[in-house]
């Protein structure tokens, strides 16, 4: 069983900020899953290095774009550490085995008659890297970074787009979870009018990119390149046995603005050189700050790594998952953030792991051989486990990322309320260790499948338990503490 899952490739003209940190956490969250799940895990993110824009911000900046790419990688590679990103593969479009990979796919496409020379006029916009429609403008101006678009007209080769509209609406027909479940009417209307797509760029305009196999004074339009970094990343033209083991992508993240190319340009790529097509495509809301749109312009970009540094990498992992909506956009505000933090990962997380290790600690387990279970606690803690083997089975992603963290971190609350109520601390011999070892058990299931939100932290009270264990391998509720060794326990410092 396997796992290809997949971020954007982001853009190197600007830090990582909390948008792309948002996308990769969930990805690194699901890997994470699907590892402590028992499945091989590929989790591929990396740079879009090419194109217009980096060409001018590198120059803006006085370097060569590579040293401009270059370094802009060290700052993610960077980041994703800082925040506990676990990916497998870092790709980089710039990269020469890349640019190979993207060199043969024309020449497929060209060989199997998809490509044609032409003209192309349009508008174009610098911001999104591409060209739009007269009719795709508002009032003459960008629909998206509403700012003024240039007309151009050149000479330029042309994918078959147009070809692919039944091919694409049968696609989507026979797999209903493809598209993501935000914008199906949206992508399945606009299939309607699909016309050709512009593939390339001429190189006196773009220099930067990728140069076309049969023709050397064009380059590659930067969303073809970028698109094909899913193959390239899990080995296309690099690694053959990884690519025939892990091709198609299963679950591909992205953000809404970009989803149109996920679902509608890259199958369609996809069907013309005969590649199987992914899984799903998962798309969530934006994240705006105070209520307004993060921008540079507007000096309100939230700095991941500001706060890792304040309340660690598991506080922001938490915050992403558990408060930011993937269907709808969802608002950054420093004071939820802080109350999260508090009062629900101090509070009722790290505060819970130590008072039920220090009591566990000071009474004496010896001679704990059975214990009876406590119904409501072992119940829940089962199905949270059934529902997340079984999403993860059926790569239910929605389900993975909206409902199931909410789930297993409510678990925490319900043995807060379990101590609250059965007050061991009040109780003596076989009653309090009943207690204890009911509030122990359920605690051991909430971290370790916690763990995926909360790396740092669930390891460390698995390391203080001795107990090494991944969500496929918990036994029934009531077994896995009576394996502990508890006389050893230490008590974790520094939880949260
Ligand atoms: O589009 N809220 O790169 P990009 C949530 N290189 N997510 C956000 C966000 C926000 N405010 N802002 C950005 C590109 N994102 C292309 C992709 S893939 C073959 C090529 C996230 O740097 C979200 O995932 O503009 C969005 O789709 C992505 O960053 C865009 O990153
Ligand atoms: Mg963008």
């Amino acid at each position: 069983m396997k796992a290809f899952i997949t971020t954007p490739i982001y853009y190197p003209n600007a830090r990582p900020h909390i948008g792309s940190a948002y996308t990769t956490i969930l990805a690194d969250y699901l890997a994470r899953l699907y590892r402590s799940c028992g499945y091989d895990v590929f989790f591929l993110t990396g740079m879009d290095e090419h194109g217009e824009k980096i060409q001018r911000t590198a120059e803006k900046n006085k370097l060569t774009p590579k040293a401009f790419v270059d370094e802009m990688a060290s700052c993610f590679k960077d980041a994703w550490k800082k925040i506990g990103i676990e990916y497998d593969f870092f790709i980089r479009t710039s990269s020469e085995e890349h640019k190979k990979g993207v060199q043969n796919i024309f020449n497929i496409l060209n060989e199997k008659g998809w490509i044609y020379k032409g003209k192309y006029e349009g508008y174009y916009c610098v911001g999104c890297e591409r060209y739009y429609t007269e009719n795709d403008l508002e009032n003459g101006l960008c629909p998206y970074h509403k700012k003024p678009v240039e007309k151009r007209s050149i000479d330029a080769y042309f994918f078959r787009l147009s070809s692919f509209k039944e091919r694409l609406l049968d696609f989507y027909d026979k797999n209903p979870s493809f598209l993501p479940k935000t914008q199906k009417e949206e992508i399945i209307n606009r299939i309607k009018d699909l016309g050709d797509l512009c593939i390339s760029r001429p190189k006196e305009q773009v220099y930067w990119g990728v140069e076309l196999p049969f023709d050397n004074t064009h380059v590659s339009y930067v969303w073809v390149d970028a698109l094909f970094n899913y193959a390239t990343g899990i080995g296309y033209g690099r690694d053959a046995a990884s690519f025939n083991k892990f091709w198609p992508p299963d679950i591909q993240l992205v953000g809404k603005d970009i989803v149109c190319f996920h679902t509608v340009i890259w199958p369609a790529l996809l069907m013309a050189v005969d590649f199987p097509l992914p899984r799903r495509v998962i798309a969530h809301g934006f994240i705006t700050v105070n209520k307004a749109k993060m921008s540079k312009s507007l000096g309100n970009v939230v700095d991941p790594l500001d706060l890792v540094e304040k309340f660690g990498s598991d506080a922001l992992r938490y915050y992403l998952i558990l408060k930011m909506s993937v269907t709808h956009d969802s608002d950054y505000t420093d004071e939820s953030f802080a109350s999260t933090y508090n009062d629900e990962i101090v509070a009722n997380i790290g505060n819970l792991i130590n008072r039920v290790l220090v009591l566990v600690k000071r009474s004496d387990f010896s001679g704990i051989c059975s214990f009876s279970i406590d119904d409501e606690l072992s119940k829940e803690c089962e199905q949270v486990k059934v529902g997340i083997l079984e999403a993860i089975a059926n790569y239910s992603a929605y389900e993975l990322l909206e409902n199931l963290p909410k789930r297993t971190v409510a678990l925490f609350s319900l043995i807060n309320a379990y101590l609250s109520k059965k007050e061991p601390w009040k109780k003596e011999g076989k009653e309090k260790k009943e207690i204890l070892a009911n509030a122990l058990e359920a605690l051991l299931f909430a971290c370790t499948m916690a763990e995926p939100i909360l790396p740092l932290g669930m390891k460390k009270f698995r390391k203080a338990i001795g107990f090494d264990v991944k969500i496929c391998e918990l036994s029934p509720f009531g077994r896995n503490i009576l394996t502990l060794n508890l006389p050893n326990l230490t008590i974790p410092k520094h939880l949260y």
